[in-house]
């Protein structure tokens, strides 16, 4: 008897380039397929499977596609709220690993410490996706990167500029160019707090053939960028800091001025929740070169597709043959 191994999602190290096209592929497919209402409400590749979703922080666009995807995929999601768990306080994770791996087919957690999801994943026998941690958030990137492909603008050597705050959103980035080969500049503030995660950098620029910079003159950054990306400058958990880090970053916002750097075909794209005036301006995230709102409707498409790639694999080689 072969014991195959389940399957976790908490970054992209078990990802190689090839997987994560094939991710693209199948992604585009469920997204073409919900067009199509009659066919969508017969396509059930989770029926009856149940995913048990931890939410320890606020969210709107993760918990609103994960559960729609799951219930569109024929299957059932709990929602829990982190806080009355008491994870690692009322509840030893390992406790709520192994029991919510009786009931349930998958888990989907957003927490704090990274720690904490790599303990819930080793302790459970079911797979456990990362919905956003301090460290990183993969299925955002995952979404953003299928936005550019599906666009077309996903071409060898592309420049992704992240402005803004080098935490969760742009590790994962990072995490992503050592897999696939593109051109990430990271314009952040000089201060070890707004820089990105070392050991994740470090493995990036060791495992790819991508250009990794991190540089602190955004205007410059923005030169000739096919891509410009920011995130919240105050992340959840972060909010005693927000009068500093408003004073830190704010030469740090997307604005016409600096879209008027990059070329003239780039797109701008944030993971949102945005704050206009802040991070970026009203007219740049409402302008003709946001595709913004694409990225966000994206979450569904592609943490469907990776939902029955982890919880059907079956059905996705299917796909993969036949496509
Ligand atoms: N981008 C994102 O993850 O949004 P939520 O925090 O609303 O889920
Ligand atoms: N960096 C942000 C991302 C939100 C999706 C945060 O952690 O709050």
């Amino acid at each position: 008897e072969t014991i195959v191994k389940k399957r976790d999602f908490l970054g992209f190290q078990p990802l190689d380039a090839g997987k994560i096209i094939e991710l693209f592929d199948f992604s585009a497919f469920i997204k073409a397929k919900r067009l199509d209402r009659t066919a969508a409400s017969k396509y059930k590749p989770i029926e009856g499977k149940t995913v048990a979703m931890i939410f320890n922080k606020p969210s709107l666009r993760t918990r609103v596609s994960f559960e729609l995807g799951i219930h569109e995929l024929g299957g059932y999601a709990v929602n829990l709220d982190g806080k009355s768990i008491g994870v690692n306080s009322r509840e030893a994770v390992e406790d709520i690993a192994q029991l919510l791996s009786r009931y349930n087919d998958a888990i989907v957690a957003r927490l704090h410490e990274h720690s904490v999801i790599e303990d819930l994943a080793a302790n459970a026998t079911i797979p456990v996706i990362n919905a956003l941690t301090d460290l990183s958030h993969p299925c955002q990137i995952l979404a953003d990167a299928f936005t550019l492909y599906e666009k077309g603008l996903w071409k060898e050597g592309v420049k992704i500029v992240f402005v803004g705050d080098g935490n969760n959103v742009a590790n994962s980035w990072i995490e992503l160019a050592g897999i696939l080969p593109f051109h990430f500049v990271l314009a952040c503030p000089q201060n070890e707090e707004y820089m990105p995660d070392t050991t994740l950098l470090e493995e990036a620029r060791r495992n790819s053939g991508s250009t990794i910079e991190i540089v602190h003159d955004p205007m410059e950054a923005a030169k000739n960028a096919d891509v410009l990306y920011t995130d919240v400058w105050t992340s959840m958990g972060q909010e005693d800091e927000v009068a500093e880090r408003l004073k830190a970053f704010s030469s740090y916002q997307i604005n016409s001025a600096m879209l008027r750097q990059s070329k003239p075909s780039a797109v701008v794209m944030h993971c949102m929740p945005a704050h206009r005036g802040q991070e970026i301006s009203a007219e740049v995230m409402d302008g003709p070169q946001s595709i913004i709102m694409d990225e966000a409707e994206n979450r569904l498409h592609v943490q469907k597709a990776l939902l029955v790639k982890l919880l059907n694999h079956e059905e996705y080689r299917k796909f993969h043959l036949t496509h």
